[in-house]
C-alpha cells in the first residue's frame, strides 16, 4: 500500500512539475515547491524590508537589481512589514542549515525567511527567477513584474559548489571574474576557484617576488590552437597577459564576499610552474635562463594511459631549501590576501624525468630513504602543507596528492575519475567531486566537428547524471562538487560563458538540489526558460543539446550509425545520398548500415516542424575515425 502511495505521490510531483512549468521554471530545482493560485505585482511603491541590520545587505543588493531592468527606485528599509520582506530568524530552524530560506509569494507580496544572510541571497536567487525573463535585463524595460503565488522551502545538498576559472592560459580582467561570479550566484554555486598559476602565465602579484608578475605574466601573442602555436624567436617582446594585483584581489574577494562566494586560490605546484620559472630560473632542477612563459606550444607527450613527458622543465626542485622559501613568501602573501580557509596548492600532472637527472634530488632521496622519484612529490607536498598549516590555512590539492602519502588533513579534489576521491574518502580525506567524465566543461558539448575543438567530450546530459556520492563512500567526506573551465582554447568571456551553460546549470542543480527530485526531461525545459533568460541578460551559452548525438561503429566489415536526440522531444532526419536534409528526408528511428562508397551523412534535427539544431556534415573520413 505504501508503495502505491509512494508511486502515486511521485506521479503527482512529475506531472504536478510540467502542468507548472510555465509559470515556476527553477534552477536548481527547490527541495520543496508548491505552486498556488494567483500572483503579486511589483510596482515601484514596492520596498524590500528587513527584520535585522545583518539581512541590510542583501536587501540593498535585490533593491538595486529590481531597479535596473525596472527603472523603478525601490529602496531597503528596516523593518517587517514591505512588500518584499527578508526575515532572518530569531531561533534557527535546523532544517535550513546556514544556507537554506522559505519563500512564500502571494497577493502581498514576497517573504524570505532564513537563519543567515547567505539564505536570503539565494532566497533572493529564486525570487528574481520567479521574476519575468525581462528581470535579466542590463538597462530599463517595459514588463508586467509578476510573482506567481509559491511555497518554497529550500537548502542545499552540499556545501562545496563551485566552478573553476583558468586564468593562466587566458588572462581575463578583473570586471570579467565579476561578472562570471555573477553569473554564478544566480545558480547559487558559492565557491569561485580561481586557477592563478600554470606555465603559461602567472596572474597574481607578490610583492615580495615581483618578477613573478613582470616577467611571469606575459607571454608573446600566439593565435590558434592552443598546443600547435609556435615557440616564441629569440627577442621577441612578450605582449600578452595581465595579473591582479594586491588591490585588484582584494576587490574581487570582497565582492565575491558579499556574493556569498569563496575564493579558492590555486597556486600549482610543483609541476604546471613554467611561468614561475621563466621569472625565476633558479627554481628548477636544470636552471635554464631561456625559460619563457610558454605561448601555447606543444611541449608535452601524453602516452594515453596517464602517463607523459615534458619537453621543457615546468617543476619545481623538491631538493632546493631555496623553493620552500619562494614558496613561503607567495603563501604568506596568498593567506594574507584570502580569507579562504583552503589554498589550492595544484600537485597535478608532475613530471619528474628532471628530478630522476638532478643530483640534489638523488642526493635527498637517499637522505629520505626513497627508493622512487614519484615519492619526492609526496615529500614536497607535506613541506608546502607545513607551511600553509603555519599561515592558518589547509591544503587542497588534485588527486595525485595522494600518491606520494599526504596527510590526513589534506583534502582532494577528485579531477582523473571518481576513483580518486573514493580511495582519499576511505582514508578519511574531505574530497570534492570533480570528475573528468561530468564535470570539465571545458571538453566540447556537441558535435565535435561543429564546436570548438578539444580532445574530449561532455554533453551536458552526462554532466546532469552525476552523483557526487558514490556507493559505499561515507557522504560526510564529500564537500560537494565542481565545475572546471581550462581556458587553452577559451580566449575570452564570452567564449567562457558558451562553455559554461548549460552545463554549469545542470552542475548546479547536482550540487544543490537532493538527487531523488532530479528529472531529466524536466530540467531541459527549465533549460530552455533559462535559454530566454540568457538572451535578455546578454550571456551566451551553448544550444548543443539540440544536435544529435551520432556514433558510428564496423560490423561485419560494415559501417553502422547509431543516433539519439539528447533534449527530449526531437525528430531526426537524414541523408546518405549528397542532398541536404529537411523534414522530407528520411527520420531515424534505428540504427542503419551506411552503403558502401564515398557516402558522406548529413543530419539535422526538428521540433514541432521547424529546424532547431545545426546541420552536421560528416565525411567518409569522419564517420569511419568515428567507429575506431
Ligand atoms: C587537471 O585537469 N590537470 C587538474
Amino acid at each position: 500500500m505504501k508503495k502505491i502511495f509512494t508511486g502515486m505521490m511521485f506521479l503527482l510531483s512529475v506531472f504536478g512539475l510540467s502542468a507548472q512549468q510555465n509559470k515556476v521554471s527553477l534552477i536548481p530545482q527547490p527541495v520543496e515547491l508548491q505552486v498556488m493560485n494567483g500572483s503579486w505585482t511589483l510596482t515601484g511603491s514596492a520596498s524590500v524590508g528587513y527584520n535585522k541590520s545583518e539581512g541590510r545587505k542583501v536587501a540593498e543588493m535585490l533593491a538595486q537589481q529590481l531597479n535596473q531592468p525596472t527603472g523603478f527606485k525601490i529602496s531597503a528599509k528596516q523593518g517587517t512589514t514591505a512588500a518584499i520582506q527578508l526575515n532572518l530568524n530569531a531561533t534557527a530552524d535546523a532544517k535550513l542549515g546556514t544556507e537554506g530560506y522559505t519563500l512564500v509569494s502571494g497577493a502581498k507580496g514576497v517573504v524570505i525567511t532564513a537563519n543567515q544572510p547567505a539564505g536570503l541571497f539565494y532566497g533572493m536567487q529564486t525570487l528574481l527567477q520567479l521574476l519575468p525573463k525581462e528581470i535579466e535585463s542590463r538597462k530599463a524595460v517595459k514588463a508586467s513584474w509578476t510573482v506567481p503565488a509559491v511555497k518554497i522551502t529550500d537548502y542545499p545538498r552540499f556545501a562545496w559548489r563551485g566552478l573553476m576559472l583558468d586564468v593562466s592560459r587566458h588572462f581575463f580582467t578583473k570586471e570579467e571574474v565579476k561578472r562570471y561570479i555573477d553569473e554564478m550566484v544566480r545558480f547559487k554555486y558559492n565557491t569561485f576557484h580561481w586557477h592563478l598559476t600554470d606555465d603559461n602565465g602567472w596572474r597574481v602579484e607578490i610583492k615580495s617576488l615581483p618578477k613573478l608578475t613582470e616577467v611571469g605574466a606575459w607571454r608573446v601573442e600566439r593565435h590558434g590552437q592552443f598546443g600547435s602555436r609556435l615557440d616564441p624567436k629569440p627577442g621577441e617582446p612578450a605582449t600578452y597577459g595581465g595579473f591582479y594585483t594586491h588591490e585588484d584581489i582584494r576587490e574581487i574577494v570582497q565582492y565575491a564576499m558579499d556574493r556569498h562566494v569563496t575564493i579558492v586560490p590555486e597556486i600549482d605546484v610543483p609541476g604546471h610552474s613554467m611561468a614561475a620559472i621563466a621569472a625565476y630560473p633558479e627554481l628548477s632542477c636544470t636552471k635554464n635562463p631561456n625559460t619563457m612563459v610558454n605561448p601555447g606550444t606543444n611541449f608535452a607527450e601524453w602516452y594515453g594511459n596517464g602517463t607523459f613527458r615534458m619537453f621543457i622543465e615546468n617543476t619545481l626542485n623538491p631538493s632546493d631549501e631555496k623553493v620552500y622559501e619562494f614558496l613561503d613568501k607567495v603563501f604568506t602573501e596568498l593567506a594574507q590576501l584570502f580569507p579562504s580557509p583552503y589554498i589550492h596548492v595544484g600537485g597535478d600532472e608532475c613530471y619528474k624525468g628532471f628530478w630522476k637527472n638532478d643530483k640534489g634530488c638523488q642526493d635527498l632521496m637517499k637522505k629520505l630513504n626513497i627508493r622512487h622519484v614519484e615519492d619526492l612529490q609526496g615529500y614536497f607536498m607535506n613541506r608546502v602543507e607545513k607551511i600553509l598549516t603555519d599561515k592558518g590555512k589547509k591544503l587542497l590539492g588534485w588527486d595525485e596528492i595522494l600518491e606520494g602519502g599526504i596527510s590526513p588533513g589534506a583534502t582532494v579534489m577528485s579531477w582523473r575519475s571518481m576513483a580518486g576521491g573514493i580511495e582519499a574518502a576511505h582514508m578519511g580525506h574531505d574530497v570534492v567531486m570533480t570528475p573528468t567524465s561530468h564535470c570539465y566543461i571545458d571538453y566540447v558539448q556537441g558535435e565535435v566537428t561543429i564546436e570548438p575543438p578539444i580532445y574530449a567530450s561532455l554533453r551536458m546530459k552526462k554532466s546532469y547524471s552525476l552523483n557526487p556520492v558514490p556507493e559505499g563512500v561515507d557522504a560526510k567526506h564529500i564537500l560537494g562538487g565542481q565545475g572546471n573551465l581550462w581556458t587553452e582554447q577559451v580566449a575570452t568571456l564570452r567564449h567562457a560563458e558558451y562553455m559554461t551553460w548549460p552545463r554549469g546549470w545542470a552542475l548546479a542543480e547536482v550540487f544543490w538540489t537532493p538527487d531523488e527530485k532530479k528529472n531529466w526531461e524536466n530540467f531541459v525545459k527549465r533549460v530552455e526558460h533559462q535559454f530566454t533568460r540568457s538572451d535578455v541578460g546578454e550571456v551566451k551559452y551553448s544550444k548543443a543539446i539540440y544536435d544529435a548525438i551520432i556514433r558510428t561503429r564496423m560490423k561485419d566489415g560494415k559501417l553502422w550509425v547509431e543516433m539519439e536526440p539528447e533534449a527530449p522531444g526531437l525528430d531526426i532526419y537524414y541523408t546518405t545520398d549528397g542532398g541536404m536534409p529537411d523534414h522530407y528526408s528520411p527520420k531515424y528511428s534505428q540504427s542503419f548500415e551506411i552503403p558502401d562508397g564515398p557516402v558522406t551523412l548529413r543530419v539535422i534535427t526538428y521540433r514541432n516542424g521547424a529546424p532547431i539544431g545545426h546541420l552536421i556534415t560528416l565525411k567518409p573520413a569522419d564517420l569511419k575515425a568515428r567507429a575506431e
